[in-house]
């Protein structure tokens, strides 16, 4: 246990946060082919690869997540991604869910597969180096929706997850996603994902998942995407430390939040909001996806040329959200205001 905490602990360091950048196969091959580049095994090699391999990027980021086919690759000329991340100082991790399906007799509602044969994969996970996990649970907000039922099938799926991490020796990061897709009032949001986290830890502490060592990635509580007036950062802010106040246990080291489709600076812009509100009892910081990586995507456009350009891209975001994390974030860091 001492090592899962220690682990949890680093992800979740003072001004550090996570990389996301284990988008599915599908997912990125569809992602790269949004930028021009056609999407191949060698094309998503490269993208990852020079996302790692960013220089400065052990400043800002302490874990990045890969997905199963990066994991086995290598970067150009070196070793293996876990290794190439190790040697960097940064920690490697696998997202191990098979993904959302469709809930049997409950339209509309996923639960994330990939529970069968989890403990056969964690372990040659582990034996090639990754320090820790990823699964999603993925919660839709309709009229109707969620119900119990699905909030319940994916807390359980997430806590099966989180149990046999721990028994393999990697550190869980549980992320119950309640999306932004609707047009939602934040108070839906906050209503939602209050039963959601409930749920969620009711199920990790019934199935005996030590909570010092996990790592929780929620959703802000923000509006719905299609909600007419969005909220301000400091409600955002206000609306997120509450819900996380009354749901998750103290002894979680850390919750690093997901972007979920937020625009790269106002993901920024949240985080600094954070932790105006002064201290908490986790550290709050970053697992962005997109808000880290559309930038560098956009500069790359599968170019060599144009490899500096995207790691600079993606350097810049991780600084500005690492600042955000220690609660040093103002505009004039991004280029635009200068
Ligand atoms: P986004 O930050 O793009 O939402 O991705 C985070 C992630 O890992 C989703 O599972």
């Amino acid at each position: 246990m001492d090592t899962l905490a220690q682990t949890a602990r680093a992800l979740v360091a003072p001004g550090k946060g996570i990389l996301a950048a284990d988008e599915s196969i599908g997912t990125m091959s569809k992602r790269l082919e949004a930028a021009g580049v056609p999407a191949n095994p060698e094309t998503r090699r490269a993208y990852r690869d020079l996302l790692v391999t960013t220089p400065g990027l052990t400043e800002s980021i302490s874990g990045v997540i890969l997905c199963d086919e990066t994991l086995r690759q290598s970067v150009a000329g070196g070793p293996p991604f876990p290794q190439a991340c190790a040697a960097r100082g940064i920690l490697p991790g696998i997202k191990v869910d098979t993904g959302a399906k469709p809930l049997a007799g409950r339209p509309g509602e996923t639960v994330t597969e990939g529970l069968d044969g989890l403990r056969e994969r964690l372990s040659e996970y582990a034996r090639m180096g990754a320090a820790f996990a990823k699964w999603r649970g993925v919660i839709t907000i309709a009229e109707q929706l969620p119900t119990p039922a699905g909030v319940a099938a994916n807390a359980h799926a997430l806590a099966r997850y989180a149990a046999l991490c721990q028994e393999a020796g990697i550190v869980p990061i549980v992320e119950p996603e309640v999306l932004m897709d609707g047009e939602h009032t934040i108070e839906r949001c906050a209503a939602v994902s209050t039963e959601t986290l409930q749920t969620v830890f009711a199920q990790l502490i019934e199935q005996g998942v030590a909570l010092e060592g996990v790592v929780l990635k929620p959703n802000m509580i923000v509006a719905g995407k299609g909600h007419g007036e969005q909220p301000s950062a400091e409600e955002v802010a206000a609306a997120t430390v509450g819900v996380m106040r009354r749901t998750v246990p103290a002894a979680v080291p850390g919750i690093a939040f997901l972007s979920g489709g937020q625009p790269p600076t106002v993901a920024t812009v949240h985080l600094q909001a954070l932790q105006q509100l002064g201290p908490q009892p986790w550290a709050l910081t970053f697992s962005y996806g997109r808000a880290l990586v559309d930038p560098a995507l956009a500069a790359w456009r599968g170019d060599a040329g144009n490899v500096g350009a995207a790691q600079d891209a993606l350097a810049h975001r991780a600084r500005c959200n690492a600042a955000a994390a220690a609660g040093r974030y103002s505009r004039e860091l991004e280029p635009a205001a200068a």
